[in-house]
């Protein structure tokens, strides 16, 4: 969509990000399950910048200070290809490390994308539906993207189902030219249904304003973790979306095994430990060197409590492995 209404042919994803698995989506894929793909080189007209990721940043900056250089890279990429389509971001990275954005983050981003006429992608297929906090991560900056996608917590995964949205704008483009891109199923009303009922389930229970309030117990909670643990790094999150991420060193932040081990399909410890929790009757997700947390929005604080609990009693064996 955004190639045939720019009729401009790249597009700018980051390198710690998902988008899926069709030939598409991985190749926007910044992560490693793009690699097995693409012996011939990347998907064609996808590039990658570096993310937004203040704990660890791929380009060596410290916020504030950098004045958000990695948008600004951004920047410099559009200027320098020319012909970019669209940048497309996941608000807040998933499993990549649950990676939120200083405030300022994407609103300069939308104001570059408005001054070379391209446009801002959100993937929300893991931070909509109120995981964050808000209906859509992108309404915590108050920023509104020229297409988004979603899907999981539209029908609280009852049933599969994927949804594009654009702005007016395009949708009307698409009115007069000819989008050949449909699927068999596509807006079936056994998925629909239950995503509008999933809807108004939230409304009533109020679970977008519950995500939001419940975070400040769930941050606690994890600062007190990150306290008593040598092996945890960071902790990070919005809404009901947070990370833990393990290191082997506070210091110099090397994390416990990396994106090569992962392929290269080495045991890895944050795997080890999941599987102990898991043995407790808790799930967890693990990935590469760190944690996603993402309870079901109708969780209590009692439960909260017990899953950090059974997480604290495993982490012992990464701080175990600490500084070896
Ligand atoms: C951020 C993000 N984008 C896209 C996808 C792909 O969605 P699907 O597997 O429904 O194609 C996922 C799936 O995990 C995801 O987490």
């Amino acid at each position: 969509m955004a190639r045939m209404y720019t009729g401009k042919s790249k597009i700018i994803a980051r390198y710690r990000s998902y988008h899926g698995s069709t030939a598409g989506s991985i190749a926007a894929t910044g992560d490693p399950r793009r690699w097995a793909m693409e012996p011939g080189g990347k998907g064609p007209g996808i590039l990658f910048a570096p993310e937004v990721h203040c704990y660890k940043c791929p380009i060596k900056h410290t916020y504030p200070g950098c004045g958000i250089a990695c948008a600004d890279y951004i920047e410099h990429m559009i200027r320098n290809e020319s012909d970019v389509a669209a940048v497309l971001v996941e608000p807040i990275v998933g499993t990549n490390g649950v990676i939120v954005p200083p405030e300022e983050y994407m609103p300069k981003l939308r104001k570059i994308c408005d001054e070379f006429g391209v446009l801002l992608i959100a993937d929300e297929v893991m931070t909509g539906w109120g995981r964050t906090g808000e209906w859509f991560a992108m309404n915590h900056w108050g920023v509104v993207p020229d297409i988004l996608v979603t899907a999981k917590g539209i029908t609280s995964a009852y049933v599969p189902l994927g949804l594009c949205a654009t702005s007016e704008k395009i949708a009307e483009y698409f009115q007069d030219h000819y989008f050949a891109h449909g699927h068999t199923y596509e807006a079936h009303p056994l998925t629909l249904a239950p995503a509008v009922a999933t809807i108004r389930e939230m409304q009533r229970l109020g679970l977008v304003e519950r995500a939001r309030e419940l975070a400040p117990y769930v941050e606690g909670k994890l600062r007190e973790l990150k306290a008593k643990h040598a092996s945890i790094g960071d902790v990070r999150g919005k809404g009901l979306f947070w990370a833990v991420d393990l290191v082997k060193d506070q210091t110099t932040k090397e994390p416990f095994n990396t994106y090569s081990d992962k392929v290269s399909g080495k045991p890895l410890l944050v795997d080890q430990i999941a599987a102990k929790i898991l043995a407790d009757g808790v799930t967890i997700q693990a990935w590469v060197s760190h944690f996603v947390i993402a309870p079901p929005l109708i969780v209590t604080k009692e439960q909260i409590d017990h899953g950090i609990s059974v997480l604290d009693k495993h982490l012992g064996l990464a701080d175990a492995a600490v500084g070896q």
